[in-house]
């Protein structure tokens, strides 16, 4: 049984969670419950293949191994049925680093490009940076989860001549694992107008029984042919720092024109601590991972029960994935500057502020679970000790 309960000190790492955020609120003692990842130690498999190559001593130029496309292969038709080859497998130093490639190889300055509003934030930073036209489309609120409005994105694709879409499948911060129906009616309307899809898949593991993870490739026939997919191992199993991903270009075109910006940009080196690590999560990971779904649920539930009891006015999404949980603090009538300040210099704890993920995020935070029980609970009271 892994201990996630084990309360390890990640202070003076140089972790962006613990000691790069106190530095950005110059403040000292916060506790973060943010950016997304996880309190907890890497799965013993992938300690144990560190520590052999750390014996070893050599770190030279390493080569991608057959046995690693093996792995990635093995793992994503048994969890997802994917159905990729070799041929299929693009490497990258992280999801972002691929959809910004990806960006360039299929589109041009001032293009536009299709984003949901609230979505993971990175999304419309790459597009700023490499100046595409964002255009988003607002999630709508049904039952307390998101859901699409078809309507309003047919508008928009038509309005603004939209070439491209990121999808976020999870989504993060809502944490719906959209379903098959839902994707399948997002992908017939972006074939109607010959929209090319990106799916970042990178939560693809971390999703709640009865939910299920449906990858775009699968949600409606031929969609291979116009999508590019983005997932790594790294969200699953604790290893952001390492920076590997994969993208899947089933179609060959993609594949030849994504490899092509990337070599241009000289990108298709993998470190090597990204290669072992990769291989021994996918290789090793996999009661971890089941015993880490159970406790990330007992932190949700431990979340809205305290929100329940402490902060009734606050709106939790409940997630189907993912261990981010978006909440609605709009009825305790502060501003977004207001409530992070609150929170930040009053509480003492961090979460990731709902306005950066789009103007659907006003007066929402994003609160991240993947703690032990206790860090979570003590976040929890701080939270609701500065908004009572
Ligand atoms: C949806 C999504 N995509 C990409 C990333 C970052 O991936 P990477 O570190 O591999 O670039 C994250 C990290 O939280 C994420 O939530």
């Amino acid at each position: 049984m892994v201990n996630f309960d084990e309360q390890l000190d990640r202070k003076g790492t140089n972790s962006v969670k613990w000691d790069e955020i106190c530095l950005k609120y110059q403040e000292e003692d916060l506790l973060p419950l943010w950016v997304a990842d996880m309190d907890f130690k890497a799965p013993s498999g992938v300690i144990n293949a560190y520590q052999e190559m750390i014996s070893h001593g050599i770190f030279g130029y390493s080569a991608t191994p057959d046995s690693l496309y093996e792995a990635i292969i093995a793992w994503e038709q048994d969890h997802h049925q994917l159905g990729v080859t070799k041929d299929n497998i693009l490497f990258f130093s992280g999801v972002l680093a691929g959809i910004a490639t990806a960006v360039q190889a299929f589109t041009e300055p001032s293009d536009a490009v299709l984003i949901h509003d609230p979505v993971y934030p990175p999304f419309a930073g790459i597009l700023t940076e490499n100046k595409r036209k964002i255009v988003r489309s607002r999630l709508l609120e049904k039952d307390g989860r998101f859901i699409m409005d078809f309507a309003d994105m047919e508008e928009k694709i038509k309005q603004n001549h939209v070439k491209m879409v990121i999808l976020c499948n999870p989504h993060n911060p809502g944490g719906r694992v959209w379903t098959e129906e839902e994707l399948n009616q997002f992908g017939e309307l972006c074939r109607k107008y010959g929209i090319l899809v990106l799916s970042d898949e990178i939560h693809q593991d971390l999703v709640f029984s009865p939910n299920k993870m449906t990858s775009f490739f699968n949600a409606g026939e031929n969609f291979a042919d116009f999508t590019v997919q983005f997932t790594s191992m790294t969200k699953t199993f604790n290893l952001a720092g390492i920076k590997n991903s994969v993208a899947f270009a089933k179609n060959p075109k993609l594949h030849q024109l994504l490899e092509r910006k990337q070599a241009e940009n000289f990108q298709q080196e993998i470190n090597t601590f990204g290669l072992v690590g990769m291989e021994a999560a996918y290789r090793t990971g996999e009661e971890w991972l089941n015993e880490l779904l159970v406790y990330l649920q007992k932190n949700i539930e431990t979340t809205f029960t305290f929100f329940e009891e402490h902060l009734p006015k606050a709106k939790i999404m409940k997630p189907e994935g993912t261990y981010l949980l978006w909440i609605d603090f709009s009825a305790y009538g502060l501003t977004d500057e207001e409530l992070e300040n609150r929170l930040v210099h009053e509480g003492k704890v961090v979460l990731n502020t709902g306005i950066s993920y789009g103007p659907g995020g006003q007066q929402h935070m994003r609160l991240n679970v993947a703690c032990s029980n206790a860090t979570l609970l003590e976040g929890l009271n701080r939270i609701a000790r500065v908004l009572n």
